[in-house]
């Protein structure tokens, strides 16, 4: 009898360590796992960087340029016409964000965006390893383009202006 009820419990004495050892490896992935989903979520950029003036106005010099590295480093992702909607984008976990939603652009201040763009936030990379202040600055000021009509340049899809092209420079 004894021996029976020994053979009963040695199972359930080897099973709880078991239960603790599941329990913690739980608990270590809850931890680690929301630390991460929180550092993904969190992208707000510093005070400093929001107070940032943008050294390069908008020009139709400095929208070019940031134009043809739009083409290179960002359409991709962000779409020609800046509405999120690249080739890449649908194979991406975070849907890259739209540059013609004119409301939320602007409540993002130039320094703020210029601050995302170095930085990155997966799966966006981060550029200021790659390209220079100049090219990010420059492309602040050409993303803005999607959402506001620039006014000292026409906007390139608006009919030609014969005036203005046969005017001497
Ligand atoms: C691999 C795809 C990818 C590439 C390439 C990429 N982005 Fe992004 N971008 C994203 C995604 C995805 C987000 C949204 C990230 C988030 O909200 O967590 C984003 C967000 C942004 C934002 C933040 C806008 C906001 O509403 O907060 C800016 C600005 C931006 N990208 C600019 C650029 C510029 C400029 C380039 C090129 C130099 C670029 N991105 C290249 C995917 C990309």
């Amino acid at each position: 009898m004894a021996s029976d009820k020994l053979a009963d419990r040695k199972p359930n004495s080897g099973f709880k360590p078991n239960l603790l050892g599941i329990f913690v490896v739980f608990v270590i992935v809850a931890v680690a796992g929301s630390v991460i989903v929180y550092s993904f979520s969190d992208w707000t950029a510093p005070e400093t960087a929001r107070q940032m003036r943008n050294p390069y106005p908008p020009t139709p010099k400095v929208i070019g340029l940031g134009m043809s590295t739009y083409t290179d480093r960002c359409q991709n992702c962000h779409g020609e016409d800046g509405n999120g909607k690249g080739e890449r984008a649908e194979k991406l976990s975070v849907a890259p964000s739209n540059f013609t939603d004119a409301h939320a652009m602007s409540q993002m201040a130039d320094g703020e965006l210029f601050w995302k763009i170095s930085e990155g936030h997966r799966p966006m990379p981060a550029f200021k390893g790659k390209l220079s202040e100049e090219e990010r600055w420059q492309l602040v000021d050409y993303i803005r383009t999607f959402s506001q009509p620039l006014v000292d340049s026409p906007a390139e899809s608006a009919s030609p202006a014969p005036n203005k092209d046969a005017a001497p420079k």
